[in-house]
């Protein structure tokens, strides 16, 4: 057994439970027509707007993941994948976004605006404590943290807004999510446990951790914020379960989280943002 051959039959678990999953949501399946917009509000479309920008940097940010673990079999062959997901809840979220209303040119204008942020450098830092691929603990623990709060937040959004294609969409959305969080708790699972040694890495990236929008968007804290709140998202219990999922991987090893919280004020400076995206929510 190694860590390599644990991780491929992982992978190749994902695939194939992709490849036979019923109801994986394409276009043809959604009836963006039908989108009532009375059922859903100018706020929810705000929200719904920032998670499609986000997820409409996938293409770049893929090259970035690809270059990063380009030695890391099958870790990149995951990154394939996955970023084909990514790139559908960006589809997928733009074509609603075009039956309730908002101009095209304003969306694509943003989404440009959007993937020429150039914050590679910043958004690379991950690699800098450990020197490229030496270890993957880090962007692990980093996306599985990123992938559960995706989920939440959809999910919550889902709840709230009335219209049913809308609400059906919003739910595929946090389904995706939740299996990426899955495979990244087990693939995590497994790095720690051929590197038990490796945990200060996790507890290094709960430290840093920041949404993917902190490093496209410009005031993304009120932005961010604005829309989970929107989303219904109760924070204390998203960072409960959150909190729970990283213990029941570090065990003893995590420090209580109050202590957390407290370190993560100290040393966890906002990321140093070198050129954000200014956006203009009004359309
Ligand atoms: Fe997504
Ligand atoms: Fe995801």
């Amino acid at each position: 057994m190694s860590l390599r051959g644990d991780m491929a039959a992982h992978t190749d678990e994902y695939f194939e439970k992709n490849e036979k999953r019923s109801g994986y949501f394409t276009h043809k399946d959604t009836d963006f027509g039908r989108i009532d917009r009375a059922g859903v509000t100018e706020k929810q479309i705000d929200a719904i707007y920032m998670a499609m920008l986000v997820e409409s940097f996938i293409p770049v940010y893929t090259e970035m993941l690809l270059h990063m673990r380009r030695f890391r079999a099958p870790s990149d062959e995951f990154t394939i994948i996955w970023a084909r997901e990514e790139l559908l809840h960006f589809r997928v979220l733009r074509s609603a976004l075009l039956a309730l209303g908002v101009p095209e040119r304003k969306l694509e204008f943003d989404v440009d605006k959007i993937r020429s942020t150039r914050n590679w450098e910043e958004i690379g830092r991950i690699e800098s404590p450990f020197g490229p691929l030496k270890n993957e603990i880090y962007p692990l623990t980093n996306t599985m943290i990123q992938e559960k709060s995706t989920e939440i937040f959809y999910h919550s959004l889902a709840n709230r807004v009335e219209d049913p294609i809308v609400k059906k969409i919003l739910k595929q959305l946090a389904g995706d999510e939740a299996r990426h969080h899955q495979y990244m708790y087990k693939a995590l699972k497994l790095h720690l446990e051929y590197d038990p040694g490796g945990w200060p890495a996790a507890m290094r990236a709960i430290m840093e951790y920041n949404m993917p929008g902190h490093y496209q968007m410009e005031k993304y804290q009120e932005i961010g914020s604005e829309a989970a709140k929107t989303a219904g998202v109760d924070s204390k219990a998203a960072s409960k379960e959150i909190r729970d999922k990283l213990f029941e991987i570090l065990g003893w090893k995590v420090i209580p989280a109050g202590a957390l919280l407290l370190i993560k004020k100290r040393f966890s400076k906002p990321p140093k943002i070198i050129r954000s995206t200014e956006i203009n929510f009004k359309r």
